[in-house]
């Protein structure tokens, strides 16, 4: 993971490089730090924490270079320190990296024997040794960058400067994705668009094994071969703006409350709203004969996934199976010939759901993605893309992702169910027409917001909590459990409601919130049985449901009330509550809400 930036400027051009970095912290917050070439020398300035910290170092102690390169970190390799945060230099060369090498043990111990001295713990210190080394030994800074290529191991985006040099700076990328950004007599670099947009709309991509070497005016590209190439630019759509939290005080909460509005954009990327028909790109396979989706995701999209194999088998009637990705690729699975693999990423750059999708590449599958960044990796190498037109999702909680990932994966399920026939054109209208109300009840639910205040000042309070769901509303469960651990850190489960008493049964007591997420569906008698066995327990039962708890006979429940929707689109509704619910009782704990400990928004690391 981590943050990559650079800039070829002409004037000093720290700051500049700390407004990139904001616009990266998304992959990492655990460190930052700056390095430029001031006087023919390296000069850097680091410091723990959040970049705030990095900020208040440079005003303190400011840095004049005009050529700098930049990081946030996540830490892999050694602890959150200042001494392990980027950049890493020696006297003659200084490098930021985003990814892991994996053979630096065997690097450190070679160059340790040849008399350089390693003052972090960190795997990228190797890359800087290895370039002296070889400079060291005569050779001009690219030949020393290219030979250290070749002794890497593992994934890499780098970003490499110079002592005595202010117009020259080397990228790499292998695994770890690397933007180039042109400007007038300026060149740019980082690890993605966003991070460029303030400075240029004009990008280029290397591609994987690619190396670079920039110069004020211009850059020359590599392959893997180190054959010059050419690759094109494009015109990044990256907003120049930063993204602000506007009145809210947490872009989780701002991104909550712009689903309706990213739900509709995304829905309306699918349907023709006039003939009420879901319109889905060419998935490059003959839907008819369709033998088998496979589902591949991580974290919150991975749920979303789940959600996605219910509707898939119930309204398609194809076999769906789904997995993490990071167990998915090296299990070795099976794929049916004239298959499709579905791969569903907010960032589209998911280490292991990008390597899930080269397997099934391998495997001979079409591949198709569910991505909310179109010029993402994942997106590069599918077959067919399903834009989320959720826009920057910048809380590390995923909110608005995941129901733009759950709309589009909604319109796929329908889309290929007309395809074979197994839902009539009727059925398809009264789907559309359930998925389209979506937005106006998601509205009517965040204006009574209010009514989570006090459940989530109770919750605050637990030390567990369990979610319970059925059918379509087990993945819900399951989000909602990972919504509220990642962000208040109170340990939390979600369950298949029928799974209760299989074991979990044995946490309950009066000190264990059950939130059940219960909409009135053809599951909830059971959902309701599942909950008397809570109730008989002692144990305290949050019913997120359309349906009214003293009607259903549970008396006891607190009841949050959800308005009535088609069960299709109850995933999408439900969510709400779901994340309202965690929004909150992280904000009555006090935690770092868009930021939370440990975490990073993009892993792009196994
Ligand atoms: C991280 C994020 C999650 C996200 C997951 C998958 O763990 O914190 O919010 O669901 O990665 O990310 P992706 O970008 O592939 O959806």
């Amino acid at each position: 993971m981590c943050g990559i930036v650079g800039i070829i400027g002409n004037k000093p051009i720290a700051e500049d490089l700390v407004e990139a970095l904001r616009r990266l912290e998304y992959r990492g917050y655990d460190s930052a730090g700056v390095a430029t070439v001031e006087d023919g020398k390296l000069v850097r300035r680091r410091a723990e924490g959040k970049l705030r910290n990095l900020e208040k170092r440079l005003l303190s102690d400011p840095l004049q270079g005009h050529i700098g390169i930049g990081h946030t970190r996540w830490a892999t390799h050694g602890r959150p320190t200042e001494v392990n945060a980027h950049p890493h230099m020696s006297a003659t060369v200084s490098v930021v990296h985003n990814g892991i090498i994996e053979n630096f043990r065997a690097l450190k111990e070679e160059l340790t024997a040849c008399g350089h001295v390693f003052e972090s713990d960190t795997d990228t210190e190797a890359i800087v040794h290895l370039i002296t080394d070889e400079m060291q030994k005569g050779a001009s800074p690219t030949k020393a960058v290219e030979h250290a290529l070749s002794k890497l191991q593992g994934a890499f985006a780098l970003g490499i400067i110079f002592s005595g040099d202010e117009d020259m700076m080397i990228a790499a990328r292998k695994g770890s994705p690397l933007a180039i950004g042109h400007g007038k007599d300026e060149m740019y670099l980082g690890s993605d668009a966003i991070a460029l947009a303030p400075f240029t709309p004009e990008i280029t991509y290397l591609e994987e094994g690619d190396w670079a070497v920039l110069r004020r005016s211009g850059v020359e590209i590599f392959d893997v071969e180190s054959k010059p190439v050419k690759r094109q630019a494009i015109r990044s759509v990256a907003s120049s703006l930063m993204v602000d939290k506007g009145n809210h005080r947490h872009f989780m909460a701002k991104e909550i409350h712009e689903q309706p509005e990213v739900i509709s954009h995304t829905l309306a990327n699918y349907i023709d709203m006039s003939k009420a028909k879901v319109v889905l790109p060419d998935l490059g396979v003959d839907l008819v004969t369709l033998p088998r989706v496979t589902i591949s995701a991580c974290g919150t999209a991975y749920y979303a996934g789940l959600v996605a194999k219910y509707w898939l088998e119930q309204i398609a009637r194809v076999p769906v199976e789904i997995d993490i990705a990071s167990e998915f690729r090296y299990r070795e699975a099976p794929m049916p010939p004239g298959g499709l693999a579905v791969f569903i990423s907010q960032s589209g750059e998911t280490a292991d759901t990008l390597a899930a999708l080269r397997y099934c590449k391998a495997k001979g599958q079409k591949i198709a993605s569910v991505v909310n960044v179109r010029t993402s990796t994942i997106a590069r190498e599918s077959d067919s893309v399903l834009l989320t037109l959720a826009g920057p999702e910048i809380g590390v909680a995923s909110t608005k992702a995941f129901t733009c990932q759950l709309a589009a994966l909604a319109c796929l399920a329908i889309g290929i169910g007309r395809a074979r026939g197994t839902i009539s054109r009727e059925q398809e209208i009264a789907y559309v027409e359930a998925l389209l109300e979506v937005p106006r009840l998601i509205s009517a639910l965040l204006a009574e917001d209010g009514q989570f205040n006090d459940i989530a000042q109770h919750l605050s309070q637990a030390r567990d909590v369990l979610y319970l769901g059925r059918g379509v509303s087990f993945p819900l469960a399951m989000e909602g459990a990972l919504k509220l651990k990642e962000i208040s850190y109170i340990h939390a489960e979600g369950y298949a409601a029928g799974e209760l008493k299989h074991g979990p049964i044995a946490l309950i007591d009066e000190n264990v919130p059950v939130i059940v997420v219960a909409p009135e569906d053809e599951l909830f008698p059971k959902t309701i049985s599942n909950m008397q066995e809570v109730a008989a327990r002692g144990g305290q039962i949050i019913m997120i449901s359309d349906a009214d708890p003293v009607a259903a006979g549970c008396e006891q429940a607190i009841h949050i009330s959800v308005p009535k929707v088609n069960p299709l689109a109850s995933p999408l509704l439900y969510a709400i509550p779901v994340q309202l619910l965690a929004y909150q009782t992280a904000v009555s704990r006090g935690t770092d809400v868009d930021q939370p400990r440990n975490l990073a928004k993009s892993v792009t690391v196994e």
